[in-house]
């Protein structure tokens, strides 16, 4: 029996834990703030955005969105960042990526404050990450390990393959997974484009990550039996229904389905989960810059 691994039901509970943090600020007069700036007409994009702001609204966090001309120059987005790195009602600010071609990505995820970087894409944060010592792990590669945990899947000493080495996922994922203590002590082999035969890697592992943005690049036939197969890819593909476009992930999931004891769908696995551990870093950040004590690692 394959276990289909449940991300709305796993984030739902999450979401009820976290809404008892978010009490804790509100008594202490606190209203714990997300910032997301949005530069870009991609309607996925668009959707990622509106997702998260509902998000924050249902638990008690106050939405903030910006939006920015996506043919406008870097500098409206630094304006914007200014105001919102000095604004004391903002404790988490996101820019959603990607940004448009005239814009420096790094500059930009440099100009975040810190402080408020819930993404933890700031190069202090993503050191301090790989120093053991994170203030804000990523969300998705957070939210991966928090589906593991509770679908009780051990990754201590477990081999695990991740197909991908983004900033975003495949590498903070791999760096979560080394570190010492529950949810890590994994051995991790990260593969990538070069790699020279990604199915006698990923034949190997006893957990398989992807996240490429490729419908399909692992299949049933790359996995052997037993695997717990994690896809973190969301794709739009043509089909005949009102939209004219479904959603996959990067794993064939029916024939991987076959073979593995516990799989991810898509949708309705990695996604909310991301969603739900941004709005975990976003009372982290809210609890750190009031100085109000919250209980979450
Ligand atoms: N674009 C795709 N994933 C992400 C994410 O986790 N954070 C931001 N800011 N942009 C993204």
């Amino acid at each position: 029996m394959t276990t289909i691994i449940d991300g709305n039901a796993i984030g739902d509970r999450i979401r009820s834990e976290l809404e008892g943090e978010v009490e804790r600020l509100h008594d202490a007069g606190v209203i714990p703030g997300l910032a997301t700036v949005l530069m870009s007409d991609d309607p996925a994009s668009e959707t990622y955005v509106s997702m998260k702001q509902r998000a924050c609204e249902n638990i008690g966090i106050n939405g903030i969105h910006r939006e920015i001309e996506p043919d406008a120059p870097e500098d409206a987005l630094f304006d914007e960042l200014d105001d919102l790195n000095a604004d004391p009602s903002v404790h988490g600010i996101l820019v959603q990526m990607p940004v448009p071609d005239q814009v420096d990505t790094d500059a930009v995820l440099e100009y975040v404050d810190p402080a408020k970087d819930v993404d933890g894409f700031h190069p202090a944060n993503v050191g301090r990450l790989v120093a053991g010592r994170a203030r804000f792990k990523p969300a998705t590669p957070h939210g991966v390990q928090r589906l593991l945990q509770a679908s009780d899947v051990e990754t201590e000493g477990a081999d695990v393959v991740i197909v991908g080495r983004s900033d975003i996922v495949g590498k903070p994922m791999a760096n979560l997974l080394i570190q010492k203590g529950p949810l890590g002590n994994a051995t991790v082999t990260v593969c990538h484009s070069r790699t020279k035969d990604l199915a006698a890697k990923t034949k190997q592992a006893d957990i398989v990550i992807v996240a490429v943005g490729y419908p399909g690049i692992v299949d049933g036939s790359m996995l052997r039996d037993g695997v717990v197969v994690i896809d973190v890819g969301v794709n739009r593909v043509e089909a005949n229904n009102e939209r004219g476009y479904k959603l996959v992930g990067d794993v064939d999931f029916e024939s991987a389905k076959e073979k593995a004891s516990a799989i991810t769908p898509v949708p309705g696995g990695v996604g909310p989960m991301t969603i739900t551990m941004l709005l975990w870093n976003t009372v982290k950040a809210a609890g750190h810059l009031e100085d109000i004590e919250i209980e979450l690692p």
